[in-house]
Formats: C-alpha cells, structure tokens, sequence
C-alpha cells in the first residue's frame, strides 16, 4: 500500500474578522481623493483631507481576470467616516459583463447595500455579521458604513464579470444614504 501525501492549505479566510492569509493577494486603498464627484457635496469631499482612507479591498484572484469559470475572492473594508452627512462608502458598480451575479456576506460592523437596476430602480437592504446578500445581474451595487467601526464584508465574484463604472460615474445612483438626525436614511438623489 503507498502511502499519497495530504497537503496543508495555503490560504485562510478567517470569518471573525475577515482577515485573508494567502501567499498571492491583492490590496487595492481608495483615498478620499480618489473618490471624486462620488459624493454629493464635492465641495465637502475637496476640503477634507485627501490622503485619508475610505476603504480597502483584499482580494484573491486565482485564474486571470477575464477568465471563464473562474472565480474571484475578496474582502472589502470601509472605515467609519462622512462627507458632508453621506457615509462613507463604496463607488459602486455594474459588472462589464453585465448579466453576471455576486454574492456579498457581511462579516462585521454596520452597514447598507444599496442596489439599482438598469432602470434607475434602487432598492436597499441592511448588511450585518452573517447577512447573505445574492446580486443578481444587471444590478449596480455599492454598500456604505451607517456605523462608528469598520464595516467588512466578503463578496465572491466571476472572473469574467469585470467591473464597469462608467455609468455609475455619469450618472450616479437613483438614491444617496445620509444621516438625518442620526438614522441612516435613503433619500432620492435625482
Ligand atoms: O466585487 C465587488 O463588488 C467588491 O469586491 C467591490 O469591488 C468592492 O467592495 C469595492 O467597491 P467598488 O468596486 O465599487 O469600488
Ligand atoms: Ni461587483
């Protein structure tokens, strides 16, 4: 009888804390200066000190992206702050290959994922420790920090689906999250 070796793993995800160990990921920071007309007083955004960090994306891209079939990885942070009232939050995107899904889990802090179809129809749902959020395609995502720590959450991707954001800078997201007297509320951004 021979014997056939058992491998060791070489990458972890712990799910407390949404740290990713692995010998092969990529960080990507978005400064606040990285994130212009974003928000909706730029003027705020222009003011505020550009070299601060708004959120962080690891990820682990195991194929080429573009690839059929595969999938990708990755765990978003985005750290406590406001513009002007709006939280902080992500850009926000539809994929490049637009038909394709995702699915976000949150891991920890406090936050909203706030969807919009290719209509301009926009819907928002919390997203908390454990919360399992499926994007199906054709729906823009983005997801804000409503709380005073950093909200983390992991998202699974295909390694075709690309990221587009173009139309999303043109024209932004039907509704904006703000702090009204210190809830979290969605209001029409058109
Ligand atoms: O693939 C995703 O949807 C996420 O990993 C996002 O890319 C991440 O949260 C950062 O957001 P955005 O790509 O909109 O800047
Ligand atoms: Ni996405």
């Amino acid at each position: 009888m021979s014997e056939r070796s058992i491998k060791e793993p070489e990458i972890f995800f712990d799910n407390q804390t949404g740290q990713l160990t692995s010998p092969v990921i990529t960080v990507s920071k978005k400064l606040l200066s990285g994130l212009e007309n974003v928000f909706k007083n730029e003027a705020v955004r222009a003011s505020m000190d550009q070299e601060q960090v708004v959120y962080e994306v690891e990820c682990y891209f195991p194929v080429e992206e573009g690839k059929k079939g595969g999938l990708f990885w990755g765990v978003s942070r985005i750290y406590p702050g406001k513009v002007a009232g709006e939280y902080f939050m992500t850009r926000g995107h539809f994929h490049s290959e637009s038909d394709t899904a995702e699915f976000y889990w949150g891991i920890a802090g406090k936050g909203v994922l706030v969807c919009m179809d290719t209509n301009g129809q926009s819907w928002a749902e919390y997203l908390k420790p454990n919360s399992l959020h499926y994007i199906a395609g054709n729906v823009a995502h983005r997801v804000a920090n409503i709380g005073n720590e950093s909200l983390i959450f992991g998202a699974c991707w295909l390694s075709d689906a690309g990221h587009d954001y173009a139309s999303i800078e043109q024209n932004g997201f039907s509704v904006r999250l703000v702090d009204l007297n210190g809830k979290p509320t969605l209001i029409e951004a058109w």
